[in-house]
């Protein structure tokens, strides 16, 4: 047997001689079921130990290479040579033949939503994007999670590294019912269960509640990444259209009147994408709606600690005295949306039921980022922090709508959000997705179409902007550019 060991080698001599023989086999010089040498016989011939042999043999037989019986020599085995990377390679199954059809549809909206721009569209690299809705990195409180995070390292170390609670990390929980008191939500630890930010809670909700085929109510427009969820889900997709004071109600009493729905998805504050906030009328008025048609709310709180203005109803599921209303929160859009932590809260048959769900889908969240997230808030350090962003997003959100006060054409319409980052902007004209990108390119601003944002993802003369991640000059400019484009936009429409 041709084998060579290199004693000047770093490589260990054992892996050597697996190298070598793995070699002879794959390249077809031992034959399937050729006998190799007795270990002492090979250990001899290469000057190596024994053991060296013995271990080398032991891990060809745990790869596959090697075949041995009691009293017999070691054979070579047939085996499939191990592949190599090679990007280029391509499968035998045509997976989108072997997905299930929902998967396929869920897939192609994957492909085609960008939030940004299309990749054809050259961007100035001067650019301002008013489209992102997650918040300036620029205000992370990173001083004081550092030493949230170690303080957790050096105290609990092992334990924050082990599975947590199905529901999640207790006293987080019972922070979290804490905090919502301040919002006059009455609950305990109990009915909260953490969950990977407010989307796993919105797509638990959806798989708890509805099934292929059945009905659920959402305002339309309506926050972008639930359309999709839901079309996967089965289920059928009511728009309730928005009005200027939110959903408009008689239409969904007409539509309660008619259809079983499985529950009404609504963002009452800082609406996703429109930055409408709901009345305290309105919430009594819709939460009376669903109590004739016993018929649950899902309520998206997720920005509720981002009422910078004040002034601002409470939540629906303050004034819920029969349970129907399922609350959710997240940490995303007022602190860090990279630690995946938000909540739902509902009557306790219906939270262990989404436990339940949660449990089969992931165990658990992650223990970790939760045990420090409760340091981060016992500490004080949350509060104080939204004080700052309070500040900050008070003066930006007056800054984006006196600049749009100032540069917008006649022809345009806009919201004027009481909190949040989104404003939602009707323009003279509709223009498609790949017309708009191009368009506002030219003027060094990227835009979120408003198409994104209705259940029928048809065509809008809306687009989203959103102040959360660009500073006051940036605003500024990137109004001002918009307001360019806009006239020029106001001008085609007259035309
Ligand atoms: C209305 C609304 N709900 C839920 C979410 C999901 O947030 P999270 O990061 O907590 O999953 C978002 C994210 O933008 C949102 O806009």
């Amino acid at each position: 047997m041709l084998l060579k060991i290199d004693r000047f080698s770093p490589k260990p001599l054992y892996q050597q001689v697996i190298d070598g023989i793995k070699n002879l086999v794959d390249q077809g010089t031992m034959g399937v079921d050729q006998p190799l040498p007795a270990t002492r016989i090979l250990a001899k011939k290469l000057g190596v130990n024994r053991s060296t042999v013995v271990r080398a043999y032991e891990e060809l037989q745990a790869l596959g290479y090697l075949k041995s019986r009691p009293g017999s020599y070691n054979r070579v085995q047939k085996r499939r040579k191990e592949v190599e990377y090679d990007p280029a390679r391509t499968s035998l199954l045509d997976w989108d033949k072997i997905s299930n059809s929902q998967s396929r549809k869920l897939y192609k909206i994957f492909l085609r939503y960008s939030p940004e721009r299309p990749q054809d569209i050259k961007i100035r690299e001067d650019a301002i994007n008013i489209s992102q809705l997650d918040l300036d990195p620029r205000l992370y409180p990173m001083k004081e999670f550092q030493r949230c995070v170690n303080h957790v390292l050096n105290n609990s170390g092992p334990d924050s590294l082990q599975y947590g609670a199905h529901k999640g990390y207790p006293p987080l929980r019972q922070l979290i019912a804490r905090r919502l008191r301040l919002h006059s939500i009455s609950v305990s630890g109990e009915e909260i269960l953490i969950t990977n930010g407010a989307q796993q809670a919105i797509d638990l909700l959806i798989r708890v509640l509805s099934g292929p085929g059945e009905k659920i109510a959402v305002e339309s427009p309506t926050y972008a990444n639930v359309i999709p969820i839901l079309q996967f889900s089965g289920a059928k997709i009511l728009g309730i259209p928005m009005r200027k004071d939110g959903m408009d109600l008689n239409f969904l009493e007409s539509v309660l009147n008619r259809e079983r729905v499985s529950f009404v998805y609504t963002i009452p504050n800082f609406q996703n994408p429109t930055g409408i906030t709901t009345s305290h009328p309105h919430r009594e008025k819709l939460l009376n709606v669903c109590l004739r048609h016993k018929v649950p709310i899902v309520e998206d709180g997720f920005e509720e600690d981002m009422k910078y203005f004040g002034k601002v109803p409470l939540p629906i599921k303050s004034i819920d005295e029969k349970n129907i209303v399922i609350y959710l929160g997240t940490f995303s859009k007022a602190l860090f949306p990279g630690l995946r932590i938000g909540w739902i809260t509902a009557d306790k048959d219906c939270i262990n039921r989404a436990t339940a769900l949660k449990r089969f889908s992931d165990l658990t969240s992650g223990n970790l980022s939760q045990i420090i997230l409760h340091e981060f808030l016992n500490r004080g350090y949350y509060d104080l922090h939204l004080k700052r962003l309070h500040r900050v997003f008070r003066k930006r959100m007056q800054v984006a709508l006196q600049t749009m006060e100032n540069c917008f054409p006649d022809a345009v319409t806009w919201t004027r959000p009481s909190g949040g980052y989104t404003i939602w902007v009707k323009m003279p004209l509709k223009l498609d997705e790949h017309q708009l990108h191009g368009f506002m390119a030219r003027y060094g601003v990227v835009v979120s179409p408003g198409r994104y944002y209705f259940p029928n993802r048809l065509s809008s003369e809306y687009i989203r902007i959103s102040i959360a991640r660009i500073d006051e000059k940036e605003i500024r400019e990137g109004i001002s550019r918009l307001g360019e484009a806009l006239r020029e936009l106001s001008k085609g429409s007259q035309r």
